[in-house]
């Protein structure tokens, strides 16, 4: 891990997508129940240390590898790159940035072929992989199709305590961003970034870290999401559900948080917008506007401001945390109560019906 980041003068790998996360959880069995059981994602493959599983409408081997482990953590956010000749491209990029790298030969990771993993300037284990085996797209397997089914992964979202370098070295290495939040000196709390045509693959979240917040799978409706928290509450686990439903302001995106036995934050999230055009707006959030989490206004609650999943370095070891010494978004929003405040004092922007706020 660096200070900071070097300019890099090699060309950045040409991202495609957010394509998967490897996580370790301390107990399989009990994340199978949660993740295959609760949530209905499809098991590509598995042995007695790992399972592969995979959204509905995907076509490449996995989304989400759970592994056995002693410590709760995040072992990879990998990214799919454009071609082969890509990976050797992120290997060279990230030595150039001095970071650590690993070549894995095909099979190291089932489904996956020739990949770099690299510990990136900001201490998140990064991969970046073409090669993949192709697998059923389930699409049109209406007989699978549950009530609240996960159709695609979406984004990452990680905790890093500089915003504003983690936002330059991303968007070095290629990614736009749609979305910031920011406060009126300027202070960057959140940024969302996207290779794919939607609002990010991944997201910025100022607070202690390298820590990964959450990851995120989408659904084709809003309804999808509903039924999840009935299906829940149905199974006696509603202690799971974080945060939601509700509409986020960032993003659009109708949401839910809810936490694996482990702790690992997931979201299940529907209905953001197309960002693909090269002129595609940046749109920026005050801070203290509090319909940017939530378009309804309900607070958030404390424990997602503050809780999240350690990450890997290349040996398995966890990753120590920094502190973030700007100023945290829960501390600048959220008072003693736990409550988000609504405006700063003496604002008041009233209403007009039909009117453009
Ligand atoms: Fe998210």
């Amino acid at each position: 891990m660096t200070d900071f980041v070097p300019t890099p003068t090699l060309p950045a790998p040409d991202i495609v997508r957010c394509a998967y996360m490897e996580i370790v959880v301390t107990d399989l069995a009990k994340s199978r129940e949660f993740y295959v059981g609760v949530l209905g994602l499809h098991v590509t493959e598995e042995d007695e240390n790992t399972i592969y599983l995979r959204s509905l409408e995907e076509f490449i081997h996995h989304n989400l590898v759970l592994r056995q482990g002693p410590v709760a953590a995040v072992a990879a956010f990998a990214y799919r790159v454009k071609s082969p000749a890509e990976v050797d491209a992120a290997e060279a990029y990230y030595r150039e940035l001095g970071c650590r790298t690993e070549r894995r030969p095909k099979g190291f990771t089932k489904g996956i072929g020739d990949s770099v993993r690299v510990e990136d300037p900001l201490g998140f284990p990064y991969e970046f992989f073409y090669e993949t085996e192709h697998v059923e797209r389930l699409t049109q397997r209406y007989d699978l199709y549950s009530a609240g089914e996960l159709v695609r992964l979406d984004h990452f979202n990680q905790v890093t305590p500089d915003v504003p370098r983690g936002r330059r070295y991303l968007e070095d290495l290629g990614f736009r961003v749609s979305e910031d939040i920011q406060d009126s000196d300027g202070v960057t709390y959140a940024a969302w970034l996207h290779r794919k045509q939607t609002v990010h693959d991944t997201a910025l979240t100022g607070g202690d870290g390298p820590r990964m917040h959450h990851v995120a799978f989408a659904t084709h409706e809003k309804h999808n999401i509903i039924q999840i928290c009935d299906k829940m509450g149905a199974l006696r686990i509603s202690d799971r559900i974080e945060r939601g439903p509700g509409r986020h302001g960032v993003s659009n995106a109708f949401y839910l948080y809810i936490l694996d036995p482990d702790g690992h934050r997931i979201e299940i999230y529907t209905q953001d917008y197309y960002t693909g055009d090269p002129d595609n707006p940046t749109v920026t959030w005050d801070v203290h506007d509090n319909q940017r989490r939530d378009w309804w206004g309900n607070p958030v609650v404390p424990s997602w401001y503050t809780e999240a999943s350690l990450v890997l370095d290349l040996d398995g070891k966890p990753q120590p945390v920094t502190a973030r010494t700007d100023a945290s978004e829960m501390a600048v929003t959220v008072g003693a109560d736990g409550f988000s405040y609504t405006r700063q004092d003496g604002e008041d922007k009233g209403f007009k019906v039909g009117a453009q706020l």
